[in-house]
C-alpha cells in the first residue's frame, strides 16, 4: 500500500478485535503506514495469521476483551518494547441477535461487556501516555444499525449508541489534553463473517439498491476512515460519528 500518512511511521497503535474483519483490515492499514501495531483478540489462530500477513509489523496478545484484568494484562504483553500508544481503535464487537423477550440479563450484560466496557477500560489505561507523548486519537466502532432501527439487536443498539455517548463524553474531557475521540458508524460491511453467514444474491441486490453507491463496503473502506480520523488531517475533528454506509437511502 502507498504511504499516505508518514506521521504514523514508528507510532504505536492498539487495535482490538484485530484477528478478523474490520479490525484486521485496520491493523494492516496502520502497519502498512509504518506503525507498530499491538493487536488484541480472543482468536489466537487469527492473530497468528495476522502476524504473518503483516510480516512482523504487528505484536499480538490473546484476550477476551470482556475480562478487564485479562485485557489489561494482554495489552501490557503486546506493548512490551513499543513506544507510547498514540492511537487506540476500539473495534472488537459481537452482534447478539435475539428477541428482547428471549434475552436474559446475562445475555444483555455479555453484549455490553464486549461492545462497550473495553472502550472505557482501554481509554482510561492509555490516555495518560497519549497525553504525555503530546496527544493522540481514539477511534471507536459504532454502527448505523441503531439509527436504522434494525430488528432483534436491542443490546447491540444499546452498546453502539452508548459508544456515541462515550465518544462525546471523552472528547469533552480529553480535548484539552490533545486527545481526539471519534466514532465510525459503518453500514453493511462485507467481512469474511458476513460473507459466510449473511451474503446471498438477494442480500447483495438489496444492499446495492439501498445504498447511493452500489459497490459493497469492504473492511478496508472502514480501515481507511480510521486512518484518516487518527491522522492530523482530522486534527480539528472530535466527538463526531463518521457514517460510512455507502449513502443508505
Ligand atoms: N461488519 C459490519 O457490517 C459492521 C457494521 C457496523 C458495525 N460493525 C462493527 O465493527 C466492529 C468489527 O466488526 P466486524 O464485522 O469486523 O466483526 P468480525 O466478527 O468480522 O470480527 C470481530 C473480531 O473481534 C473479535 N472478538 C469478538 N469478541 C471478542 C472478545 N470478547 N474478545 C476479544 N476479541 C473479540 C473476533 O474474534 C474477531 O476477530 C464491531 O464493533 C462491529 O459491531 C460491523
Amino acid at each position: 500500500m502507498t504511504i499516505c500518512y508518514p506521521e504514523f511511521d514508528g507510532r504505536t497503535v492498539v487495535v482490538t478485535g484485530a484477528a478478523a474483519g474490520i479490525g484486521r483490515a485496520t491493523a494492516l492499514a496502520f502497519a502498512a503506514q509504518g506503525a507498530q501495531v499491538a493487536a488484541l483478540d480472543r482468536d489466537a489462530a487469527g492473530l497468528e495469521s495476522l502476524v504473518s500477513e503483516a510480516e512482523g509489523r504487528v505484536a499480538t496478545a490473546v484476550a477476551d476483551v470482556a475480562d478487564a484484568d485479562a485485557l489489561l494484562a494482554a495489552l501490557d504483553r503486546a506493548l512490551e518494547g513499543l513506544g507510547p500508544v498514540r492511537v487506540l481503535v476500539n473495534n472488537a464487537g459481537i452482534d447478539d441477535r435475539r428477541g428482547f423477550e428471549q434475552m436474559t440479563l446475562a445475555d444483555w450484560r455479555r453484549t455490553l461487556a464486549i461492545n462497550l466496557d473495553p472502550h472505557f477500560v482501554l481509554s482510561q489505561r492509555l490516555t495518560p501516555q497519549m497525553r504525555d507523548a503530546g496527544g493522540g486519537a481514539i477511534v471507536n466502532l459504532s454502527s448505523t444499525a441503531f439509527m436504522k432501527l434494525a430488528a432483534n439487536l436491542t443490546s447491540y443498539h444499546a452498546a453502539k449508541a452508548g459508544i456515541v455517548g462515550l465518544t462525546r463524553g471523552l472528547a469533552r474531557e480529553l480535548g484539552p489534553q490533545g486527545i481526539r475521540v471519534n466514532a465510525i458508524a459503518p453500514g453493511r460491511v462485507v467481512t469474511e463473517r458476513v460473507r459466510a453467514h449473511v451474503v446471498t444474491p438477494e442480500w447483495e441486490r438489496e444492499t446495492r439498491a439501498l445504498q447511493c453507491l452500489p459497490e459493497l463496503i469492504l473492511p478496508e473502506d472502514i480501515a481507511q476512515s480510521a486512518l484518516w480520523l487518527a491522522s492530523s488531517g482530522a486534527r480539528m475533528m472530535t466527538g463526531q460519528v463518521l457514517i460510512v454506509d455507502g449513502g443508505v437511502v
